[in-house]
């Protein structure tokens, strides 16, 4: 069993080590929280803009709490830190944990400051460590469902695609400390960047892109609504969401897809199932559960410690693609 660290215990540090509890090839050997009373408090009141499940108290009893990763990182002999604190500290962690010779999970944003991803993605290099980015949509079932209608044909070509996701502002953990709303990036760079790193992974780089935004409470560009074109072929993708919304108001994402011979629909508030339908009917397919994209991704990740192979999904370089193609929405 690899041997593994979570930073970070809010909603996504709660939600990695959910998984890695449940995943065989992985040992939580420590938790790191800037607060560690705020493990058992958050484990009782979990935040976040949907479940993904809950951790048996009990099972957190024998696991060590750090409150610093550079002590964790001193005392426990690790293979990797999953790291789950907010986007402004991404850099700092995944660099302390780089330099120690850990392999990273990060949390998606990568970093807001290209030089610093670039810094992190040489680091991992030299150091031969898998650095990779949790975008977890490119392992929800719905989305790898969507991939494989667009690689297979099996609808024609695809003409348009529609992705939102929309969420209250939020609410919980650090989320309602100024500081932290600010370094997010907002709704583009903390939301909207699931939907762009999937369109841009399924479709390449658009030639060209239409945006407007909304602010909101975290920066200017707390909802956004873009068209994308592509010179080498048809297709326009639309991405449109935000976080504008009250906090309590409910999380929501899907997308609709119109190939030559058919439309699909999915929205994770319309059950987990995808319609399909052309000019004579309308049928359902199981979608499959969009929460299971956190178990695949924590599995797939830990595939790769297994095997020691870097990863081909969510390579921080690809990862800092989508970062710099949130900027060109600006
Ligand atoms: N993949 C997804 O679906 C998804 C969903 C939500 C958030 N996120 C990302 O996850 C990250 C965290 O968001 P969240 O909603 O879990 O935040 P949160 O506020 O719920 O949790 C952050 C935790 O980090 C801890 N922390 C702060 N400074 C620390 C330090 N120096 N050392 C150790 N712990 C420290 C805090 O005490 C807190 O428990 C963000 O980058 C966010 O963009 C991803």
């Amino acid at each position: 069993m690899k041997r593994v660290a979570v930073v970070g215990f809010g909603f996504m540090g709660m939600t990695h080590t959910l998984n890695i509890l449940q995943n065989a090839d992985l040992e939580l050997v420590a938790i790191v929280d800037k607060d560690p009373e705020s493990i058992a408090k958050n484990l009782f009141s979990p935040g976040g803009n949907f479940s993904t499940g809950n951790i048996d108290p009990e099972v957190l009893q024998n696991i060590r709490k750090y409150s610093s990763l550079h002590d964790c990182l001193h005392q426990e002999d690790l293979d990797a830190v999953h790291i789950c604190v907010h986007t402004e500290l991404h850099y700092e962690m995944a660099k302390l944990a780089l330099m120690h010779d850990k392999h990273v999970l990060l949390e998606k944003p990568f970093t807001l400051d290209i030089d610093q991803a670039e810094e992190l993605i040489q680091l991992a290099e030299k150091n031969n460590r898998i650095l990779m980015i949790a975008h977890v949509v490119r392992f929800m079932p719905p989305y790898q469902k969507l991939k494989h209608f667009i690689d297979s044909n099996e609808f024609g070509e695809l003409k348009f695609l529609s992705m939102t996701r929309i969420s209250g502002v939020p609410g919980w953990g650090e989320w309602t400390e100024k500081q932290v709303t600010k370094s997010s990036g907002g709704a583009l760079f903390d939301l909207n960047i699931h939907d762009i790193d999937f369109a841009s992974y399924v479709l390449g780089s658009p030639s060209s892109i239409k945006s407007s935004y909304l602010p909101g409470m975290l920066s200017e560009n707390d909802y956004v609504s873009a068209m994308w074109s592509y010179s080498d072929k048809p297709v326009r993708v639309k991405i449109e969401g935000g976080n504008t919304f009250h906090s309590h108001f409910p999380f929501q994402a899907g997308y609709m897809a119109q190939f030559e011979k058919a439309s699909v629909l999915y929205s994770s508030s319309g059950g987990d199932v995808i319609r399909i339908a052309d000019n004579t009917s309308i049928r359902e397919i199981p979608a499959g559960d969009a929460g299971e994209g956190y178990t695949n991704e924590i599995a797939y990740f830990a595939n790769c410690l297994k095997n020691n192979t870097q990863p081909t999904e969510c390579m921080a370089a690809s990862s800092l693609e989508s970062i710099k193609l949130c900027y060109n929405h600006l």
